[in-house]
């Protein structure tokens, strides 16, 4: 790993350490706990919501009562109490959602972006459009910008949480202008909540694109690295910076940020979408006065596209950061299996936003559930049991092809023999004849 001076003085300042890489696979020793994972379903359905049937686990204070374990101890220091994390968004937009999170045992909350002036932020409605397959929601556009409520009402309510749930994680999204002081204020007057770490938003893809924040601030690496200096030079708490989707190569700025100090990236944000014209009034969805604007789109259609970002990032973060980073895999999750990809490409936790719109804050129940009978199945007794475990089988193009020519030519060769006088050997002369004789 290279590790750039000041970089090491960032990690130095914050108190972290770097964690053994990936552990092997724990197959056998898994075995013994496997019956005791949790045997109730509860179908939940809703406003086109599918129906996910899983098992229910158990929860005290997030933590699985029993069954695998579900901790996670980041490598930013933090340890959650199972993998979910409600990602930012209106699951996380004030104080009784959030409790609500908490309450219904969800790993960690990022709470609704934040910034310093809130009366910049104007949203309107309709602001949602859904995407449906046979009545089921599958797509989800949103032009909703960030927090609109006053900056001291959310910090109160940060506070509050901490005092009332000093053990669980809450985690502060923030986004500001390219305004060094603008950001260093906005860290200051949120560490003094007690908030456990920040998630910085470099991607929202609608509105603040015209302020040079979020995904425009995301999309241009010379920016990023600026404003994650200034941002890792005053937080004396963890960063995670949440990438953009809409970006050729979702490496550089993953790149970008890793390097500046930051101790873990979030992705995907929402994916830059027109939901669709109704073609009786001929005009673009969602329509507010007629009109619209592109917006971002999430829920089960994006998740193949997050998948990849994120093999994307996890290959960087074990080829240039010796795997010692956070990735919080995000897009379209909604059951435990949903969530077991993610990790087994290098994920260490799992945001939910659009599937807490759709299922509501219980769904963390299924969601450890569906996880833990992945993992009982397999004989995992903890994650990182099998973390990015899928990540060696990608390769390139090249060598799918090399290595299918190989295969076909291996079986050909068992199939007729010899292909040809010269591959005769002494040792093993009788199989050889034998493997072409025909009856
Ligand atoms: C209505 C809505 C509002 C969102 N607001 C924010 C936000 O304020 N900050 C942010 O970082 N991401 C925001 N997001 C993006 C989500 O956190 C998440 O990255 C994205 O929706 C993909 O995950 P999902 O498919 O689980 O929703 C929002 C998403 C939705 C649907």
């Amino acid at each position: 790993m290279t590790v750039l001076p000041r970089q090491q003085q960032v990690l130095r300042r914050k108190g972290i350490c770097s964690l053994p890489s990936e552990r092997p696979l724990g197959r056998q020793e898994g075995r013994s706990r496997r019956a005791r994972c949790a045997s109730k379903t509860l179908a939940l359905s809703g406003n086109g919501a599918r129906s996910v049937e899983s098992p229910v686990a158990n929860l005290v204070d997030g933590r699985a009562a029993d069954g695998p374990d579900l901790t996670v101890k980041h490598f930013s220091g933090l340890t959650l109490p199972n993998p979910f994390v409600i990602g930012s968004g209106p699951p996380g937009t004030n104080y009784a959602v959030m409790k609500k999170a908490f309450d219904e045992g969800w790993g960690a909350v990022i709470a609704k972006t934040v910034s310093l002036d809130s009366s910049k932020v104007v949203n309107v409605t309709p602001r949602y459009a859904k995407l449906r397959c046979q009545k089921e929601v599958i797509g989800w556009e949103n032009i909703e910008l960030i927090s609109d409520r006053p900056l001291e009402t959310m910090l109160d309510e940060f506070k509050r949480l901490k005092q009332e749930y000093p053990d669980r994680i809450l985690i502060a999204s923030i986004m500001e202008e390219y305004n060094k002081d603008a950001w260093e204020e906005l860290i200051e007057r949120c560490e003094e909540t007690g908030v456990d770490a920040f998630e910085i938003n470099f991607s929202c893809p609608h509105g603040m694109p015209e302020r040079k924040m979020g995904m425009a601030m995301g999309q241009d690496c010379d920016l990023l690295e600026e404003v994650c200096g200034w941002i890792n030079a005053k937080a004396t708490k963890p960063v995670w910076a949440k990438m953009t989707p809409n970006i050729t190569d979702i490496a550089f700025p993953a790149r970008t940020a890793l390097t500046a100090g930051c101790e873990g990236v979030a992705a995907i944000n929402t994916i830059t979408s027109v939901m669709g014209i109704n073609l009786e009034t001929l005009r673009p969805e969602p329509s507010v006065e007629g009109y619209t604007t592109p917006g971002g789109y999430s829920s089960r259609a994006v998740k193949p596209i997050a998948l990849a970002k994120v093999m994307s990032i996890a290959q960087l973060i074990r080829s240039d950061f010796d795997n010692n980073r956070d990735l919080s895999g995000i897009g379209g999750v909604e059951t435990g299996q949903d969530a077991a990809e993610f990790l087994l490409l290098g994920a260490n936790s799992v945001q939910v936003c659009t599937g807490v719109m759709l299922h509501g804050y219980p769904l963390v129940k299924q969601l450890c559930g569906g996880l833990q009978q992945f993992m009982s199945n397999h004989g995992f007794n903890s994650i990182e049991d099998f973390r990015g475990a899928s990540l060696p089988y990608f390769t390139t193009h090249h060598e799918l092809v090399r290595m299918q020519r190989e295969s076909i030519a291996a079986k050909k060769a068992a199939r007729v023999g010899l292909s040809g006088d010269n591959e005769w050997s002494g040792d093993g002369f009788v199989k050889e004849a034998e493997s072409m004789v025909a009856n």
